[in-house]
């Protein structure tokens, strides 16, 4: 692999950011901070997604115009993402001029290719889901399964994209290429959908949706806010239907297309069949993860349980994001719903963190200031065959589990690793060793567990980069996380640390949290 391409979904601007939109996005941070410490050239895209009868609407409510509430909310997201160390390497907006213009050619190329027809039109359509339903999905109160809002009834003529005719040849795709839909237990409800699909309305009229991309040559449309949206993808990356940008032919097509359950089928059927109209080819894989749950309920405004990240740091006191990203991605395995209780949070990370791995660090370097002035002596380097593979088998494991981004997984890869070496301590008792004169079988004990903190400090990386940055900093070693230069990078003899030097890398969490959630408007 010579690039690695990640997108996430872009989010609605109609309200701010709450943590399922943020679990989604440090799911792909981690994803791609672990990538770029095995290649070069990572690139991840995410954005905000400004179109649509819903951003309208809400913007209506508050007497605002959308702009003015994409803007406001757009950066509010972009906040978000940077206090939970988000390092993305593009933000696309739709609004932006750089997309609208391409979103245009895209349209124009459908229509050149003859996959776009007018006609009337009379569905039910649900703002939530910025998508016509058919009755037979509806809930038996006739409202929107996602949404439980009951859908408005449209009477329209519209553009309307032949879906139909790329059916087959999606069905095809999916079955000849096993890694294109994940969790794999995905396969078997999109093919179900493929096979009840109909042609798709591609546009709305401006008099019932104005906030949207015009459709080129008919002012009387804009362009349905899914076909903007999708296009993203390769907006960002100067797609262009006559002369496509370096940028698009190096990244193109992307390695991985990070999206939640509730919109696999908009990703795996429409975006597929509009990428085989314009004659490009297919994201290698398509990713849904699962929902996070409050205290196990669906987050929603009318409970008033929806939760902003920013608030949990604030009422933890948290001063990076390490804990809270470390829990997000660990509570539950990719594809399947996780959930979010004050409770667990503290537990987990209290047990991981701030126990399992800051406490093993601390003690040791304690002992070795007390038994060795802060110095690892040359005698002292000689490495435990155990605690060696142990930690070399973790490394290859924990790579295995990103490459099918069993990022969870990976996680209890580093846990049990940081077990076995606390289980090493506590068999070899390095303070025993010390009372009985053993000096230089102590020194081993520590250096073995020294050593095997910075493996530690390499693969937590992704998920927790500033406690891994004070491991290293700990250790006296230079910040080095990329697995090619792991056996290089060794820890060496000499002085490593003074008492002053030594705190807690993650001091457990005790504060309680308040009680009373904050709601997210
Ligand atoms: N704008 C569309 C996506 C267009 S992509 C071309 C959209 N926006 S959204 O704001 O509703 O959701 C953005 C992402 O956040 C989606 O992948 C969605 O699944 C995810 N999540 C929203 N709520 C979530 C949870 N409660 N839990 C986990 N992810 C959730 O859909």
């Amino acid at each position: 692999m010579n690039k690695f391409y990640l997108t996430t979904a872009i989010d609605y601007v109609n309200g701010k950011p709450h943590i399922g939109h943020a679990y989604e996005k440090i799911l792909c941070d981690v994803i791609c901070r672990h990538f770029s410490q095995r290649i070069d050239d990572v690139y991840f895209l995410t954005g905000t997604d400004e179109h649509g009868i819903k951003i309208q609407k809400t913007a209506d409510s508050r007497e605002i115009t959308p702009q003015q509430l994409c803007d406001e909310n757009s950066s509010s997201f972009q906040q978000t993402w940077a206090d939970l160390g988000i390092e993305y390497s593009d933000f696309i907006r739709t609004t932006q001029e750089r997309h609208k213009k391409t979103v245009q050619k895209i349209f124009k190329k459908l229509v050149e290719n003859g996959d776009i027809y007018k006609h009337s039109y009379k569905g039910l359509y649900c703002s939530g889901c910025e998508s016509f339903l058919n009755a037979r999905d509806l809930t038996a109160d006739g409202l929107c399964p996602d949404h439980l809002k009951k859908p408005e009834e449209v009477f329209e003529e519209n553009y309307f994209f032949k879906l139909t005719k790329y059916k087959d040849a999606i069905i095809k795709h999916i079955k000849d290429n096993p890694k294109f839909l994940q969790p794999d237990f995905k396969v078997n409800e999109v093919i179900k959908q493929l096979e009840n699909i109909e042609d798709i309305s591609v546009s709305r009229n401006k008099n019932s949706v104005s906030w949207g991309i015009p459709v080129p040559d008919d002012e009387e449309q804009v362009i349905y806010v899914w076909i903007d949206a999708l296009s993203n993808y390769i907006t960002a990356l100067g797609y262009d239907t006559e002369n496509p940008s370096d940028k698009f032919k190096k990244y193109w097509p992307a390695n991985v297309q990070v999206i939640g359950k509730d919109i696999l089928k908009f990703h795996a059927i429409y975006w597929s069949a509009i990428l085989m109209s314009l004659g490009v080819e297919l994201p290698q894989s398509i990713c849904a993860h699962g929902w996070i749950t409050i205290d196990e309920t669906k987050m929603s405004k009318s409970l008033g349980n929806v939760i902003a990240p920013a608030d949990i740091l604030k009422a933890f006191e948290l001063q990076e994001p390490d804990a809270l990203r470390y829990y997000m991605v660990t509570s539950a395995s990719f594809g399947r719903d996780g959930n979010y209780s004050d409770e667990d949070f503290k537990e987990k990370v209290n047990a991981d963190l701030a126990n399992n791995i800051g406490n093993l660090l601390n003690r040791s370097l304690n002992m070795l200031v007390k038994y060795f002035d802060g110095e690892i002596k040359s005698e002292f380097i000689s490495n435990d065959d155990c605690i060696l593979n142990a930690g070399n088998e973790a490394i290859i494991n924990v790579q295995k589990l990103f490459d099918g981004y069993q990022i969870a997984e990976a996680a209890n890869v580093i846990v049990e690793f940081a077990n076995t070496v606390n289980k090493y301590v506590a068999d070899n008792a390095p303070w025993t060793l010390a009372k009985e004169g053993k000096m230089k079988e102590c020194g081993i004990v520590l250096y073995n567990v020294l050593e095997a903190m910075r493996k530690i400090a390499v693969m937590l990386y992704p998920y927790c980069p500033n406690i891994s940055g004070k491991i290293f900093k700990q250790l006296s070693l230079e910040k080095s996380i990329k697995y090619s230069q792991i056996e290089q990078n060794k820890l060496q003899a000499g002085k490593i640390t003074e008492k002053e030097k030594i705190s807690p890398v993650f001091p457990r969490m005790d504060s309680e949290f308040a009680t009373d959630k904050k709601k997210v408007k």
